[in-house]
């Protein structure tokens, strides 16, 4: 076993107290995802989209990790011979928080904004507000959260693809499966010849990809299973 392939969704910080997107109070249920989360939104309404991100960024900043976030710290840390990456899909931060390595923001980041004119990405903690000017090309208006919105590409797709190439296990943790690029990512770790791990509070749009389904919350699915892979591991 050489390289482990971690794909986390909005599940994994559900018990952070985050909402997931599709879930019962999920953000797209009061939310129409067209309305905040597109190309056309943001073009349309900036002000409205940004309004949406101001409100999310200081709850996601302000939770903490939980269980499912700190196993993957220690799988790291006790199986320092394996490349264990993580792919998330998350815009929070509770991998950092927790200590996570080698992680991969492949639909970006909260406490970033990227000016749509000249490509300049900028840490910010506050409001990103529309009228705003980019600080490296001085035109003004065109900041929006580094997020990323239906229509543009996912982030980090070459280094996802070369790992998925080259990957011993899949483990999806607290995604429904229904957004691609991501949802297809097991199936081409299935095809590297990787075993694959689900752990998910439901069953996911494409569970028949998975060998084993682990269903519960991952808080405590997860760290058992993370504690077993070390000890067999190890051996
Ligand atoms: P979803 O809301 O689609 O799915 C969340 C999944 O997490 C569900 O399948 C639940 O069963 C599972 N879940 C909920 N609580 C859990 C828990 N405590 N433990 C384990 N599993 C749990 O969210 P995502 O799959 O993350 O994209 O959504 C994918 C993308 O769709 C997001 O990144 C977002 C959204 O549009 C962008 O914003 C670009």
């Amino acid at each position: 076993m050489k390289n482990i392939i971690i794909l986390t969704g909005s599940g994994i910080s559900a018990e952070s107290g985050l909402k997931t997107f599709r879930s019962e109070d999920g953000l797209w249920l009061n939310h129409r995802v067209e309305d905040v989360c597109t190309v056309e939104a943001f073009e349309k309404n900036p002000v409205y989209v940004n309004s949406f991100y101001n409100e999310l960024r200081p709850i996601m900043m302000q939770a903490s990790p939980n269980m499912g976030h700190q196993s993957i710290t220690t799988l790291q840390e006790k199986l320092p011979d394996i490349n264990i990456n993580v792919v998330t899909q998350n815009v929070d931060l509770l991998h950092e928080k927790a200590g996570n390595k080698n992680i991969y923001h492949i639909h970006g980041r909260i406490d970033e904004c990227v000016c749509t004119n000249c490509g300049h990405v900028i840490k910010t903690l506050g409001d990103v507000e529309s009228d705003e000017i980019c600080p490296q090309c001085q035109v003004s208006g065109m900041l929006k959260p580094n997020i990323v919105f239906f229509g543009e590409m996912p982030k980090y797709m070459n280094e996802v693809d070369k790992m998925l190439l080259n990957c011993d296990m899949f483990i999806a943790i607290g995604t429904s499966g229904i957004v691609y690029p991501a949802a297809g990512f097991v199936r081409m770790a299935k095809y590297a010849g990787a075993k694959t791990y689900l752990f998910n509070l439901d069953p996911c749009n494409n569970s028949n990809m998975f060998d084993q389904e682990i269903l519960g919350k991952a808080s405590q699915t997860f760290p058992k299973f993370a504690e077993h892979l070390i000890a067999e591991l190890s051996k």
